[in-house]
């Protein structure tokens, strides 16, 4: 009797201590943010101090690589494998395509709920909604509230397209499986309130694997493709074009969202044993499809383009354990390597048929990176890219509107600048690092300096890569890809090309065409982009 009590009680400490063992984590995602559009890569017109705090006491991730488009990039960090692996590389899932990530992936959640942890997603989905199966509810998330497609509506929660019969519409925001018409308010408001209420109905007892993936700032429906509340976007009267401002407004309310859930874990005192990461899940669209007025400049390129503009994108980790000093990492991260990172912190074995690798203690302990390679495939579009060390060579066909300078005009200011130390020191995360014991120091804001990109602006040799044609770059110190070097390093070209076609023979090829199913009409569903292929073969 005695020695099952003490057994039980033993157990009893042994699983609590384990318990403790496993980290909370929080991703957030922004969907299209640009290069230049948060503060800690140096902008003075877009103050993001929340967002920026995270970067100053934990790590800025200064050479931070995605897919350039939503649904690669959203596969990629489910599963930790290449798009092109997959088959989820090129153009983004549309809500009329009976297509999703394949179902013989183990995914992240899955991962995670094996390793005891609750697991809930609030927002975009984007990797699959035309069967249940390929919902997030049967891949591993205990709840899912949020948009299931690329976007909605901030007010309406609706998305349009087009169809070759004209334009269809639909309602497209669920509490798990059914439509969430209850809902009213601004988007990325209703996401944080959703947010912070998993947050706090939490079971302390497990640990939370929270993905809260806005919206914001992604385009809304034509013609109102950007989308704030009145009196965000007139605090953004600093701004001087029009868009660009409400665009600011778009980004002002996600890091305010970001500073609700950093006071939402501290109130819960989970905040200590989390750890946060903010991604953008490629860079902006400043003109084209989905155009939000998000500029990556001064990079090259915009999203859906394998130059850095598309793929180079904001991000950043954050801890309370972590130990050096320095809150900028240069090495190279790849979104494929959250689900080993994340594994690995909660416990676990990493899997070993993955391309992510687990840079935890390169972040936590060293300067680089043992990720030398990166690669950018898109058959659909007809692009390749490796990136290997200093150089990166792009081949095939790009698109030319999508490959070349663009966002310095949306630059333009009236007048000076809200004050930044204002800004910081009036932010929500800036009194909570202070009561953890992480205060904000004057000297982090010198990140703000080291992370800006320098170019140089002679730009009369820039390369456009086609069919036949690659370019080379060396992007440590061409970061602007002005200068093709392909003529100078021919044997350099010569074995990155090499290796580029040894990855895009692993490719599974991207060959399914977009396709309107026409079951898919929101009209036949009660007016909601629905399942609408469970019955099909
Ligand atoms: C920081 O150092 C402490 C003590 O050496 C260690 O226990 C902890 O795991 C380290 N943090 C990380 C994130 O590795
Ligand atoms: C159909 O949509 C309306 C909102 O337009 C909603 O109130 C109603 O409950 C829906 N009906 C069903 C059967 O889901």
């Amino acid at each position: 009797m005695y020695n099952t009590i003490l057994f039980l009680i033993l157990n009893w400490i042994v699983n609590a201590s384990t318990q403790q063992k496993s980290p909370n984590i929080v991703l957030i995602i922004a969907d299209d943010l640009g290069w230049d559009d948060v503060s800690f890569h140096g902008s003075d017109q877009i103050l993001t101090p929340n967002i920026d705090l995270l970067a100053y006491s934990g790590k800025a991730l200064g050479r931070y690589y995605t897919h350039c488009i939503c649904t690669p990039s959203r596969a990629a960090l489910l599963t930790g494998k290449y798009a092109h692996r997959i088959g989820m590389q090129g153009y983004p899932l549309t809500n009329s395509e009976d297509r999703g990530l394949p179902t013989t992936e183990k995914i992240l959640p899955q991962y995670l709920k094996e390793l005891g942890y609750s697991t809930h997603l609030v927002g975009k989905w984007h990797v699959g909604q035309s069967r249940t199966e390929y919902l997030p509810m049967q891949r591993g998330f205990d709840s899912h509230f949020g948009h299931r497609g690329g976007y909605v509506d901030y007010y309406e929660y609706t998305l349009d397209e087009t169809w070759s019969t004209g334009e269809v519409t639909g309602f497209g925001l669920f509490r798990n499986e059914t439509p969430a018409w209850d809902v009213e308010g601004y988007l990325t408001d209703v996401y944080t309130e959703e947010a912070k209420s998993v947050i706090k109905l939490h079971d302390v007892n497990k640990p939370l694997f929270l993905m809260l993936a806005h919206n914001a700032p992604h385009a809304a429906n034509y013609p109102s493709i950007v989308q704030a509340p009145p009196e965000d976007i007139r605090s953004m009267k600093h701004v001087e074009l029009t868009g660009r401002r409400t665009y600011a407004a778009m980004v002002k309310k996600l890091d305010e969202s970001v500073g609700e859930i950093v006071e939402a874990l501290y109130k819960k005192q989970m905040l200590e044993n989390t750890v946060i990461v903010f991604i953008a899940d490629n860079g902006g669209m400043t003109s084209g499809v989905a155009m939000n007025f998000a500029s990556n400049w001064p990079l090259r390129g915009l999203k859906m383009s394998p130059f850095e503009g598309g793929v180079r994108a904001t991000g950043l980790v954050w801890s309370s354990s972590f130990n050096n000093s320095n809150h900028l990492w240069n090495g190279f991260i790849h979104v494929t390597d959250w689900l080993p990172i994340f594994l690995r912190i909660a416990g676990s074995e990493v899997p070993l048929d993955i391309n992510g690798v687990d840079l935890w203690d390169d972040i936590n302990t060293k300067d680089n990176s043992r990720r030398d390679e990166i690669y950018e495939i898109d058959d659909y579009t007809g692009f390749a890219a490796i990136i290997s060390q200093d150089f990166k060579l792009v081949s095939g066909q790009v698109t030319l509107e999508y490959s070349n300078y663009q966002g310095e005009n949306l630059r333009g200011m009236i007048g000076d600048p809200p004050s930044y130390a204002d800004s910081v020191q009036k932010s929500k995360t800036y009194r909570i690092l202070k009561n953890i014991g992480k205060p904000f120091k004057k000297e982090d804001v010198n990140l703000r300096r080291n992370i800006r990109v320098k170019c140089n602006q002679e730009i009369d040799k820039i390369c456009y890569p086609d069919k036949n044609k690659f370019c080379l770059y060396n992007i440590k110190e061409d970061p602007c890809e002005t200068n093709d070097l392909s003529a100078t390093y021919p044997d350099i070209a010569e074995s990155m090309l090499k290796r580029l076609h040894i990855e895009i023979s692993k490719t599974i090829p991207r060959t399914v065409p977009l396709y309107r199913n026409p079951e898919s009409l929101p009209r036949l569903h009660n007016f909601t982009w629905t399942t609408f292929a469970d019955n099909f073969k």
